[in-house]
């Protein structure tokens, strides 16, 4: 028994070492966050058009590969937008994320959910099925999203 306490505590230690590690990242500049979630919000953008290539060649159980892709990223949002990483020459992201915050971070959960039972939809390999699950996870996520949490077009 004593033997395995050092070890319990050296993975606690551990742990709370990656905690801190993930608890930087909220400390980077406002700059970064945007580059950052930008880059995300384009590999998504790149997956969901994968994703409507696909149904469209009758590829529909290789969409699950994408929908995996959707499921990582959406973890990621939240922790890309840090209050104060607002900038209208380079961002489109409102301040109504940060006012409600509840409601932003319910569309990046609603996004993993449904990413999530589109990669087991589409493994499946019912064609209806699939389509009719990108169509639902279009609206309700990135659209509904957009919708709320995003300004218009940035003027070049
Ligand atoms: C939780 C809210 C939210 C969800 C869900 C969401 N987005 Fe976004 N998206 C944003 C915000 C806010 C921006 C603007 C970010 C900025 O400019 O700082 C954005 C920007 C983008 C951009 C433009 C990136 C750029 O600057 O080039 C693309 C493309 C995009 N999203 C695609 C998607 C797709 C596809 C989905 C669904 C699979 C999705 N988003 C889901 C909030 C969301």
């Amino acid at each position: 028994m004593r033997l395995w306490l050092p070890a319990g505590l050296l993975m606690a230690s551990t742990i709370l070492a990656a905690g801190c590690a993930t608890g930087q990242s909220s400390t980077t500049s406002g700059a970064e966050s945007i580059a950052a979630r930008q880059k995300l919000m384009k590999e998504q953008g790149a997956a969901m058009r994968s994703i409507s290539n696909k149904m469209k060649a009758g590829q529909v159980q290789a969409v699950a590969s994408d929908a995996e892709t959707l499921v990582t990223t959406a973890r990621r949002i939240p922790s890309l937008f840090p209050p104060g990483s607002l900038d209208p020459d380079t961002s489109r992201a409102k301040p109504e994320i940060w006012q409600k915050r509840s409601e932003f971070e319910g569309y990046a959960k609603t996004l993993e959910t449904k990413a999530s039972a589109l990669a087991a939809t589409a493994r499946g390999g019912n064609t209806q099925a699939t389509s009719a699950a990108v169509a639902d996870l279009g609206r309700t996520t990135c659209t509904a999203c957009h919708d709320t949490f995003r300004g218009p077009e940035l003027k070049k």
